[in-house]
C-alpha cells in the first residue's frame, strides 16, 4: 500500500463519522475499510492452536465448520515441553497458515493464568506460573508475527473463570495483579511487541477491561511501551466512549452501527483520544503485510505437530520401568479415546484438522503385538456388562494393558467451568476391574487440565498426552515404545484433591464479584508456602533415563550448574531455577516461598554432561510496592535453588543482599532503590497469619480488605435485571416469562447437553452473555432501546416493555440502513451532500 496516505494525512481527511465507524467491526470477523484512502478491511480469526477461518455462515464459537488447518497441541500441552523455541515453531506455522488463507490477525495465544484447575478454558492457557506463561506467550507472538500478520494475545487480563465470564468482576489486589496476572503479559509485550492485544470480557476492580485506563493506558502503554491496537473480546464492548478514553479501540464482532450512533451522540468525546484510537487502527492496517506461503505447508506442519506433541508428553509414573514397551510385547488396548481421540477442547479454538491419526491406527503400525482392542468408556454412561466383559477378557490375553482414559468432551469447554476434578467414574471402575485380571496397566491420559487421581495405585504407569493435536496419537505411541524419551514437565500442579486447591469452595464465583482472596498464593506458590502436599508438583515429569546435578555456582549474574545423563539412553532434562527470599516477611509485599525465575531444556546423550547457565533478568528479584505504586528490588538475601520440580530441591545456595540488589537490574521494569533492603514498612497484610503462612483457606473479607488496601464487602445480587446482567440471571426475573425462558430453554438445554456429553456452545454463550450483548452482537438487528424494552419486560412491565421493544426494533432498522448508507458514501468518496447528515461533527 505504498500510495496510501500516512496515518496523520488519513486522520486529517477522515470525517468524524468515519473515525467512530472505524472503531467497530464490519461483521463477525472483519474490520471496516475506507476505500477512498486505501484502508482495507482486516480479517481476524481464531486461534491459539490452529487457524479457524469459517467457510459458511459466521459464528465465533466453532459451531460452523472452518477451512481445514493443522491442529497443533493446545497451549496447555505445548507448555509442558518447557521449550519456548518449540512454541515459536508452532506459532510460525500458525502464522504461515493464517497468511496462506487470508487471515490478517490471529486471535491468540491465550495467556491467562490458571487460578484454579476448574477453569473450563485452562486447556487453552499455558500455565499457573507467569514466568513460564510469559516466555511461551512471547515465543508465540514472535512466531505468529514472523508471517507479517498480527497476533492478538488474549484475554487481557485477570480472566480466570468461564462462569459469568462476560460480567464477572475480578477483585484483586494490586501486588497480585502485577506479579501474577500481568507479569506474563508484560514479558510478552516487552519481548515480542504484539501488533494487537485482546481485552478480556470481565471487569477488573469494578471497571471493564476494555474501559480500564489503569490497565490499557498506565500499564500497557505507559509502562510497557505497547504501541498497537486493543480489540475487545467478541461481544465484550460496553461503553465505546469510555473505551476510547481508556485505550480500547475496535469493538468486535459487528455491533452494526449501534456504537457508531452512540459515539456520534456522545457529549464531550475527547477528540485527541479518538484520534489516538483511530491512528492505532490505521497503523495496524499498515503493519499487517502477510507473507504468503505457497508450498505444501500442511504436510510439513503435520510433522511439526507430531514433533511438538512428542516433546510435550509427560511421564507421571513408571513402576518397575514397565515403559517403554519392548517390540514383542503383547498389548491389549482398552478405552474409547483409543478409537476416537480427544485432542483439542471445545469453543472458539476448535480447529478442523487437515488429518487425524487415531491411537489404534498408530498402535497397529507400532511393531507391538496388539492382541485385543476394546472400546471402554468415554463419558459417564452406565457400565454395560457386555462391554466390561469384553474389556476384561482382552486384558487377560495380554502382557500389558494400555488403557486410554481421561476427561470427556464435556469437561473442557469455553463458556463453562468444571465442577470437579475427576475423570468419569465408569473409566475408573473399569480400570479397577482390569487390575484384577492384569496388573500391568499403562494409563494413557487425555485432557487439558489437572485431574484427581485417587486411582493412581491401580496403574503401573501413567503417561499424559494432554490435548495433543492432530498428530498426538502417533507421538504417544513413539513414547510408549521408547523411540522418544519423554521430556515433558507439568506446567501446572496436580493437587491431591479439589479441596486442596487455593480457591477451594470459592471457585468459580457465582455472583458478580470474584474476590481473589488468595492473593499471590496461586498454584505452586500456594502449595509450597502453605506446605500442602500434592499429587504431582508443578514442573514434575519422569524420563526413561536419569540425571545428576553438580557444581552449582551462583553469583549476581545468574547460576551455572552441571547436568549429567546418568542413564543408558539419550534424554532431555528441564533445569528449573527458583528464587525465594530468606526472610519473606521483610519484603514490601507478600512473597511466596519460592518462584520460578528461569529454566532451560537441555539434551544429553547417555553419559554426557553439560554446564547449563541461567541468567537473572529484570523479573528475577522484584516485588510490586503498593505504597509507591512501583516495582522495587527484593530485599535481603535470597535462596536460589535448582529443583527437579517446584517441590524437590536438588541444589541450592544463598545470594547475599548486595548481590540481590546488584542482580535486579535498574531500568524500566525494576527500578530498585524505591525501598532499601530492610528499609521502610512492609505491607500490613504480613500481620495476618493466613497471608504470612500462605494457608489462605478461610481467609476473611476483612483480611482481604487489608490486602486490598480498601474495604471490600460482598454485594448482594441485584434484584432488577439490567443491561449488564447475564442471561443466567433470568432465573431471578420478576417476569414469569423470563423465569420460563431460564427454566425451559437455558437451564433445560444445558442439562440436555450435559446428558449427551457434548457442550452446547451457543447456549453456553447465551447463558453467560449480558443483555447488552443482544445489541452488541446482532450485527445491528437490535439496539440499546430494544434491550431496554426487553429488560422492562423481564422486570415485570410486560406490555410497556413489549411496546418499547417493537418500536425500538423498527426505528433501529431504518436508522441502521441510513447510517450504513452514510458510511458507504463517505468511505468510498461517493457521498452526496445530504447523505452525510450524520456527519455533523467533522473532527478537523
Ligand atoms: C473468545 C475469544 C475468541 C473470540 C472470537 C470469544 O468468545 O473468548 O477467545 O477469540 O470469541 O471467536
Amino acid at each position: 500500500m505504498s500510495n496510501s496516505p500516512t496515518t496523520s494525512d488519513a486522520l486529517a481527511s477522515l470525517s468524524h463519522f468515519e473515525k467512530v465507524a472505524l472503531l467497530s467491526g464490519k461483521n463477525t470477523w472483519q474490520t471496516r475499510e475506507v476505500p477512498r484512502l486505501g484502508v482495507r478491511a482486516l480479517f481476524m480469526a481464531d486461534g491459539p492452536h490452529g487457524v479457524r477461518k469459517q467457510m459458511g455462515p459466521s459464528d465465533h464459537l466453532g459451531i460452523n465448520e472452518s477451512a481445514p488447518s493443522t491442529c497443533f497441541p493446545t497451549a496447555a500441552t505445548v507448555a509442558n515441553s518447557w521449550d519456548p523455541t518449540l512454541g515459536r515453531k508452532v506459532a510460525e506455522a500458525l502464522g504461515r497458515e493464517a497468511a496462506h488463507i487470508g487471515v490478517d490477525v490471529l486471535l491468540g495465544p491465550g495467556m491467562n493464568i490458571k487460578r484454579s484447575p476448574l477453569c473450563g478454558r485452562n486447556f487453552e492457557y499455558f500455565s499457573e506460573d507467569p514466568y513460564l506463561t510469559g516466555k511461551f506467550g512471547a515465543s508465540y507472538v514472535n512466531g505468529i508475527q514472523s508471517a507479517g500478520i498480527a497476533a492478538s494475545p488474549k484475554h487481557f487480563a485477570v480472566n480466570s473463570q468461564e462462569t459469568r465470564r462476560m460480567t464477572s468482576n475480578s477483585v484483586v489486589d494490586e501486588q497480585t495483579l502485577r506479579e501474577i496476572y500481568l507479569t506474563s503479559f508484560e514479558m510478552m509485550v516487552r519481548e515480542a511487541a504484539p501488533k494487537t492485544i485482546m481485552s478480556s470480557y470481565n471487569l477488573i476492580n469494578g471497571t471493564y477491561a476494555h474501559e480500564n485506563g489503569h490497565l490499557l493506558q498506565d500499564i500497557l502503554r505507559d509502562e510497557w511501551g505497547f504501541d498497537g491496537m486493543v480489540v475487545t473480546d467478541w461481544g465484550g464492548g460496553n461503553d465505546p466512549a469510555a473505551a476510547i478514553e481508556a485505550g480500547g479501540a475496535i469493538e468486535m464482532p459487528s455491533p452494526g452501527f449501534n456504537s457508531v450512533q452512540e459515539l456520534m451522540d456522545a457529549k464531550n468525546l475527547n477528540k485527541e483520544k479518538l484520534d489516538a484510537r483511530v491512528a492505532e487502527v490505521l497503523n495496524l492496517v499498515k503493519r499487517v503485510n502477510p507473507i504468503t506461503a505457497d508450498d505444501d505447508i500442511y504436510t510439513a506442519h503435520h510433522v511439526l505437530a507430531q514433533e511438538v506433541a512428542e516433546q510435550s508428553i509427560v511421564l507421571l509414573k513408571n513402576e518397575n520401568n514397565i515403559l517403554p514397551l519392548a517390540a514383542d510385547t503383547r498389548v491389549a488396548i482398552i478405552g474409547a479415546f483409543a478409537f476416537t481421540p480427544r485432542y483439542q477442547g471445545a469453543g472458539s479454538s476448535l480447529v478442523n484438522p487437515t488429518q487425524l491419526a487415531t491411537p489404534v491406527e498408530a498402535l497397529d503400525r507400532s511393531g507391538l503385538n496388539i492382541v485385543a482392542k476394546e472400546q471402554g468408556f468415554r463419558h459417564g454412561e452406565e457400565l454395560a456388562a457386555q462391554e466390561k466383559q469384553a474389556a476384561l477378557s482382552a486384558a487377560g490375553s495380554a502382557d500389558v494393558v494400555v488403557m486410554y482414559l481421561g476427561l470427556d468432551d464435556n469437561a473442557e469447554s469455553e463458556g463453562k467451568d468444571r465442577d470437579h476434578l475427576r475423570i468419569p467414574e465408569n473409566q475408573i471402575e473399569l480400570l479397577k476391574a482390569v487390575k484384577k485380571v492384569n496388573s500391568n496397566i499403562v494409563v494413557v491420559l487425555a485432557g487439558g487440565s489437572a485431574v484427581e487421581m485417587p486411582w493412581i495405585d491401580d496403574a503401573s504407569a501413567i503417561i499424559h498426552g494432554y490435548l495433543g493435536g492432530q498428530a498426538g496419537a502417533p507421538a504417544m505411541v513413539r513414547v510408549l515404545t521408547g523411540e522418544i524419551n519423554p521430556s515433558g514437565r507439568l506446567a501446572e500442579t496436580y493437587p491431591l484433591s479439589l479441596n486442596d486447591t487455593p480457591t477451594a469452595g470459592r471457585f468459580p464465583a457465582t455472583e458478580q464479584d470474584s474476590f481473589y482472596l488468595e492473593g499471590p498464593y496461586v498454584g505452586y506458590r500456594y502449595y509450597e508456602t502453605a506446605g500442602v502436599p500434592v499429587q504431582f508438583p508443578f514442573g514434575y515429569g519422569l524420563s526413561y533415563t536419569t540425571f545428576a546435578y553438580s557444581d552449582l555456582q551462583i553469583d549476581a549474574k545468574g547460576v551455572r550448574v552441571t547436568v549429567t545423563n546418568t542413564g543408558d539412553c539419550a534424554g532431555r532434562e528441564v533445569v528449573q531455577m527458583y528464587v525465594g527470599a530468606q526472610k519473606r516477611e521483610i519484603q514490601v509485599g507478600l512473597a511466596p516461598e519460592s518462584e520460578l525465575k528461569g529454566f532451560a531444556k537441555v539434551e544429553l546423550a547417555a553419559g554426557e554432561s553439560k554446564t547449563v547457565e541461567i541468567i537473572f533478568d529484570e523479573y528475577s528479584f522484584r516485588r510490586f510496592d503498593v505504597t509507591s505504586q512501583a516495582w522495587s528490588g527484593a530485599r535481603g538475601a535470597h535462596v536460589v535453588s535448582i529443583r527437579k520440580n517446584s517441590h524437590d530441591v536438588i541444589l541450592s545456595g544463598l545470594l547475599s543482599a548486595e548481590d540481590v540488589a546488584a542482580a535486579a537490574p535498574a531500568g524500566a521494569s525494576a527500578p530498585v532503590g524505591a525501598s532499601a533492603p530492610g528499609g521502610e514498612a512492609v505491607h500490613p497484610a504480613w500481620e495476618i497469619e493466613a497471608y504470612r503462612s500462605g494457608r489462605i483457606h478461610g481467609v476473611s473479607n476483612s483480611s482481604f480488605s487489608v490486602l486490598m488496601g480498601r474495604e471490600v464487602t460482598a454485594r448482594s445480587a441485584s434484584v432488577e435485571l439490567h443491561a449488564n446482567s447475564p442471561l443466567s440471571d433470568l432465573k431471578h426475573a420478576k417476569s414469569p416469562l423470563g423465569r420460563m425462558v431460564s427454566k425451559y430453554y437455558l437451564e433445560a438445554g444445558l442439562r440436555r447437553a450435559d446428558r449427551k456429553g457434548k457442550p452446547d456452545l451457543n447456549l453456553l454463550f447465551q447463558y453467560g452473555m449480558p443483555f447488552r450483548a443482544i445489541a452488541k452482537m446482532s450485527g445491528g438487528l437490535a439496539d440499546q432501546k430494544v434491550v431496554d424494552g426487553i429488560l422492562l419486560m423481564m422486570n415485570g412491565h410486560f406490555f410497556k416493555g413489549l411496546g418499547a421493544t417493537v418500536r425500538g426494533f423498527f426505528s433501529n432498522k431504518s436508522r441502521q440502513r441510513a447510517l450504513g448508507r452514510t458510511y458507504e458514501g463517505l468511505s468510498t468518496g461517493t457521498a452526496t451532500s445530504g447523505s452525510t447528515d450524520n456527519d455533523s461533527a467533522k473532527a478537523n
